[in-house]
C-alpha cells in the first residue's frame, strides 16, 4: 500500500486526477469503477479541466460506479446516476453507453447484482477503482460487518451513513433505506485502487487502516491485502 500525504483538498484532486488521466491516456480503453460522495468531486472537476483544454478524451473509457440507491429513479436529483453527469459524465466525451451504475429500480434486484458484477467482468474487469472512505471504514456502501467475500448485493444503510448523505436530499427522511453496492471482493477485483480522505473527520479511519489490523469490523481494512493500493489523504482545511 503506497501512501501519499497532501496538505489540501486540492492537492488531493490534482494527484488523483493525475493517476487517473495517466491511466486513460495509456488505455484510452481503460475500465474505471467510480465513486460519488464529497471526495471525489475536486478530482471530477480537474479531469473535465484537462478534457476541456484537450488534453484527455474518455470515448472509449467504461465506467462502473460502487453504488445507487434503491427505489430511486434514475434522473431522480439525489439518485447516484444524476451525481456523477451533474460532476463528470456531462462535461466529458464519454458514450453514455459506456457508462454503468447499478439500477435500483430493477424489478429483480438479486438478478440486478449478479448482472452488474457480470457486466464488470465482460468489459474485462476494472483497471483502476477510485474509493472514498467513510468514518467507519466502509467503502461503497458496505458497512462494518461486510463479509469480504461479498460481490454486488443490497444493502440496508445504517442510520448513520443515511444521516451523512441526508445533505444530497431536499427532505432528509426521503433518503432510501437500501442501496445496491459492489462488494468488497468486487472492489479487491480491480487492478489497481486509488483510496481518496481528506479532512479531520477521516483522520481516524486513516490511523485504523495504517495501523495494519485487517477486520470485517473496519471494511476498507481488506485493501491492506490487495498488491496496488494508493493511499492519497490528508489534512484539516
Ligand atoms: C460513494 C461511496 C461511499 C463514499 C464514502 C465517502 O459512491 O461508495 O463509500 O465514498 O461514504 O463519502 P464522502 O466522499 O462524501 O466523504
Amino acid at each position: 500500500m503506497k501512501w501519499i500525504e497532501v496538505n489540501t483538498y486540492e492537492e488531493m484532486s490534482e494527484v488523483a486526477a493525475h493517476i487517473f488521466s495517466k491511466q486513460i491516456q495509456e488505455k484510452p480503453n481503460s475500465i474505471l469503477g467510480l465513486a460519488t460522495g464529497g471526495s471525489p468531486v475536486g478530482m471530477y472537476k480537474k479531469l473535465v479541466a484537462r478534457h476541456q483544454a484537450g488534453h484527455l478524451s474518455c470515448k472509449d473509457v467504461q465506467t462502473f460506479n460502487l453504488d445507487e440507491y434503491v427505489g430511486l429513479e434514475q434522473t431522480s436529483p439525489a439518485s447516484y446516476w444524476t451525481f456523477m453527469h451533474k460532476n463528470l459524465f456531462n462535461f466529458v466525451d464519454i458514450q453514455e453507453e459506456n457508462i454503468h451504475l447499478p439500477n435500483g429500480k430493477a424489478a429483480d434486484l438479486a438478478t440486478e447484482c449478479l448482472a452488474y458484477d457480470r457486466r464488470i467482468e465482460e468489459a474485462g474487469g476494472i483497471d483502476l477503482q477510485l474509493l472514498g472512505i467513510g468514518v467507519n471504514g466502509h467503502i461503497g456502501f458496505n458497512e462494518p460487518g461486510t463479509s469480504f467475500d461479498s460481490m454486488t448485493n443490497i444493502v440496508e444503510l445504517t442510520e448513520s451513513t443515511r444521516t451523512e448523505n441526508a445533505i444530497y436530499f431536499d427532505d432528509p427522511s426521503g433518503v432510501p433505506t437500501h442501496a445496491i453496492t459492489m462488494g468488497i471482493q468486487s472492489i479487491m477485483k480491480a487492478k489497481e485502487i486509488v483510496l481518496i480522505a481528506f479532512g479531520e473527520k477521516k483522520l481516524d479511519a486513516m490511523e485504523k487502516l495504517k495501523s495494519g489490523h485487517v477486520t470485517e469490523d473496519f471494511p476498507a481494512s481488506q485493501l491492506l491485502n490487495h498488491p496496488n493500493v494508493t493511499i492519497i489523504y490528508g489534512g484539516t482545511n
